[in-house]
């Protein structure tokens, strides 16, 4: 009898890897039946750090997980974080997803995950664990470089393509973190207290794109509580929302750590759970898979009669269908590992997402320099290590100063630290290296860099944050809006030489910039992988010409809201319980929403970015529900502009936003070409969320179709009126 079920299996699995994904649940109904009480608790939990069991006997492989979501992590050994020490691992480093949001070019999103989507499947993982989508909130976040930006609608156009490239090699995607992990420092323990309408209306979208148009085969809890319950089993979230609402049906995998409790596993959605009781982020043994919440625990209770197998038999479900979407996917290919095609990607997408932020007197591009300075630390810095879990081995990185050196071979280029960090970070085995010896103090280094600059005729400083604790890394926050490490006082130092100077911001996060009237020209560049220094030397020299925007506010000041008390941030410790209060009490007014509705006016706005040419708008114009605007280059070099459209209604029932994005167009346009778009106004993008009806609504009345080149550069508005 054993032997015909082995071969019914087998014959089951091989029709499978040859026909598709129409009848992939009658390959699950068929499978299901076969599979013993203990595989199936086997098949919900880890086995190591990044895998968990498949069922040997009848050919249903591992899952391997991997990291995400800006290139493929390093093997760390079978159950600790340190690295295994292969040889043969080290990746592509992609440009953070803050970049690739300041495309604002869908196409180039789509490039980003075919590319990274290859080299999981080279490397045989079956799940990339990104992209990551939440909201940015607070310019303290850790990881808002790891995501998309502030605003709803950019991060759900942006994150569909990403999500059907990587997917489009049998690799599934791993949104994270489902929901509301919008900052790091007290991740763990931090209960998120906020109304439906702000739940909806912004921090849900870009995961329901993910999950209803991108059609993500799985989805990563948060560290995080809300309505007191952690969400890697929450019910409201995984199985009210994403399971009942938006009719997921692929996997829930916790994240790292992040499942406290077998009854809420059980019933309330986690699929598959890692990361529990081993060393490195809980406390407990190695190797304790057994006692994981969906292991023997489970088992138990489905063994006293205190769960039923319902439960289980969806879970697993859930995870062969993740199976014949990925490792048992028909003609599976093999993926393609650190090639050019990959690292040209890289630096397109890098020099595609870096904003001109300011540009004076034309400072940029640089033109018939002799001698250039290049001062910074973050000039010759690895940072693609550090940050956290998305800290990467990278075959190679191209450092600013190499970048710049190579393409200005005619120049004498002459580099100074300027700043220190201190030690290099260390991460996987890999360290930042950069020549840790530094002597100086941080007077002496500054004079040094002035003293290099008389006869220079560009400085070029390349600064911001980095990865290191409390910059741009996971599991702390920034505690400080303002530059680390005397960076404010370099910067003002050599502002005063009165050369021409271009500040190059490297962070994933706004900063203070309490010197901007005094330097020219100033650029963003996020952390930009392994071709980053080739990207910004494109943009430096004009070869790429900017054309990126920004997916969050800079403000002036953090005391400019919106967030000003601790109950908003970073919440406050409720009485007698490990758990910290936060509340959202800012509500919808999330970044520009803020700013724009408050009259503030910010440091540089969400959307802005310059280029080396000027684009002229024509007059917008509605019909019907389709608004048509002209745009023109009107400079005299080549270039490409973000076309935004925001709608404000102006008669609304509830307090709405100034105004909000609700589409957006790149058009590339050489010099004198004009090109006529055309934007469709659904009913999603005039609506808000009514909490009490749970439902979008309408409201007939008036409307503005505002079109710029930025949320403060409005260029062309037009009334409407909806009946
Ligand atoms: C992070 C996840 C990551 C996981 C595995 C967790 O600490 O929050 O984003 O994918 O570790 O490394």
């Amino acid at each position: 009898m054993r032997k015909v079920l082995i071969l019914l299996a087998t014959l089951v699995l091989a029709a499978a890897c040859s026909t598709k994904a129409p009848d992939i649940e009658k390959k699950i109904d068929e499978l299901l039946p076969q599979l013993t009480l203990e595989e199936k608790i086997a098949m919900v939990h880890a086995q190591s750090k990044f895998s968990s069991p498949g069922v040997p006997r009848l050919g249903i492989p591992e899952i391997w997980c991997t990291d995400g979501p800006h290139g493929i992590r390093p093997e760390v050994a079978w159950d600790q974080w340190k690295q295994a020490g292969w040889t043969n691992d080290s990746c592509t480093a992609y440009p953070a997803l803050t970049c690739l949001s300041a495309t604002w070019d869908t196409e180039l999103s789509r490039l980003y995950g075919e590319s990274i989507g290859e080299e999981a499947l080279y490397r045989n993982k079956t799940v990339l664990l990104g992209p990551g989508v939440n909201i940015y909130r607070h310019p303290f976040g850790g990881r808002n470089f790891e995501y998309m930006g502030e605003d709803p609608y950019l991060s759900s156009k942006m994150v569909v393509p990403y999500v059907q490239g990587v997917q489009s090699n049998d690799v599934a995607v791993c949104v994270k973190h489902f929901a509301l992990n919008n900052d790091e420092i007290h991740r763990h323990t931090v209960n998120v207290n906020l109304d439906d309408r702000t739940l909806y209306e912004i921090y849900l979208p870009a995961f329901k794109a993910a999950v209803q148009e991108g059609g993500a085969w799985t989805v990563m809890g948060a560290y995080n509580l809300y309505n007191n319950q952690h969400l890697c089993h929450n019910e409201r979230i995984l199985m009210d929302i994403l399971k009942g609402e938006w009719g997921f049906d692929g996997v829930v995998i916790s994240d790292w750590g992040g499942c406290h409790d077998t009854d809420e596993a059980v019933r309330y959605g986690l699929d598959l759970e890692y990361g529990t009781w081993t060393d490195g982020l809980t406390m407990g043994a190695t190797n304790a898979y057994d006692n994981y919440f969906l292991a023997k625990p489970y088992l138990d209770g489905i063994k006293s009669g205190k769960y039923g197998t319902e439960e289980l038999d969806d879970k697993v479900r859930r995870l062969l269908r993740l199976q014949f979407r990925t490792n048992l996917a028909e003609g599976r290919g093999h993926g393609r590992f650190v090639c050019p095609d990959h690292s040209a990607a890289a630096r397109k997408i890098a020099a595609g997402g870096i904003v001109l932020l300011k540009n004076d007197s034309n400072v940029l591009p640089i033109k018939g320099a002799r001698k250039i300075l290049v001062v910074g630390e973050n000039a010759v810095k690895m940072l693609t290590v550090g940050g956290g879990s998305s800290s990467l081995k990278a075959k190679y990185e191209i450092s600013p100063l190499d970048g710049i050196k190579a393409r200005f071979a005619d120049a004498e280029v002459v580099f100074e630290r300027g700043y220190s960090s201190g030690p290099a970070r260390e991460q996987d085995g890999v360290s930042a290296k950069f020549d840790l010896s530094e002597d100086r103090t941080p007077a002496r280094m500054v004079a040094d860099a002035v003293a290099a600059s008389q006869d220079a005729d560009y400085i070029i400083v390349v600064g911001g944050l980095n990865k290191n604790k409390n910059q741009d890394c996971e599991g702390a926050d920034r505690t400080e809006y303002g530059l680390p490490y005397g960076q404010d006082e370099l910067i003002e130092a050599l502002a005063a030489t009165g050369k021409k100077l271009v500040y190059v911001n490297i962070s994933g996060n706004a900063v203070a910039m309490p010197w901007i009237d005094k330097v020219p020209a100033v650029v963003q560049a996020w952390f930009l992988g392994s071709e980053a220094g080739s990207a910004i030397a494109d943009v430096l020299s004009g070869d790429v010409n900017p054309s990126g925007k920004l997916p969050f506010t800079f403000p002036v000041e953090m005391s400019d809201g919106p967030i000003f008390n601790e109950e908003q941030y970073p919440g406050i410790q409720r009485e007698g319980e490990n758990i910290i209060d936060e509340y959202y009490s800012e509500g919808v007014f999330v970044g520009y929403r803020w700013y724009d509705t408050k009259n503030v006016k910010p440091l540089f706005a969400f959307g802005h970015g310059l280029s080396y040419t000027s684009f002229e708008y024509g007059e917008a114009s509605v019909k019907g529900r389709k608004l048509s605007v002209s745009v023109k280059n009107s400079g005299k070099v080549a270039g490409a502009e973000v076309v935004q459209l925001y709608i404000s209604d102006t008669e609304a029932s509830v307090a709405r936003p100034a105004k909000e994005l609700k589409g957006f167009k790149k058009v590339f346009l050489q010099p004198g070409e004009s090109a006529k778009l055309t934007f469709d106004i659904t009913d999603e993008a005039l609506s808000f969320f009514d909490a009490d009806a749970h439902k979008w609504v309408l409201e007939p009345g008036e409307f503005v179709a505002h079109v710029g080149s930025a949320s403060d550069d409005i260029r062309t508005s037009v009334k409407f009126n909806v009946k």
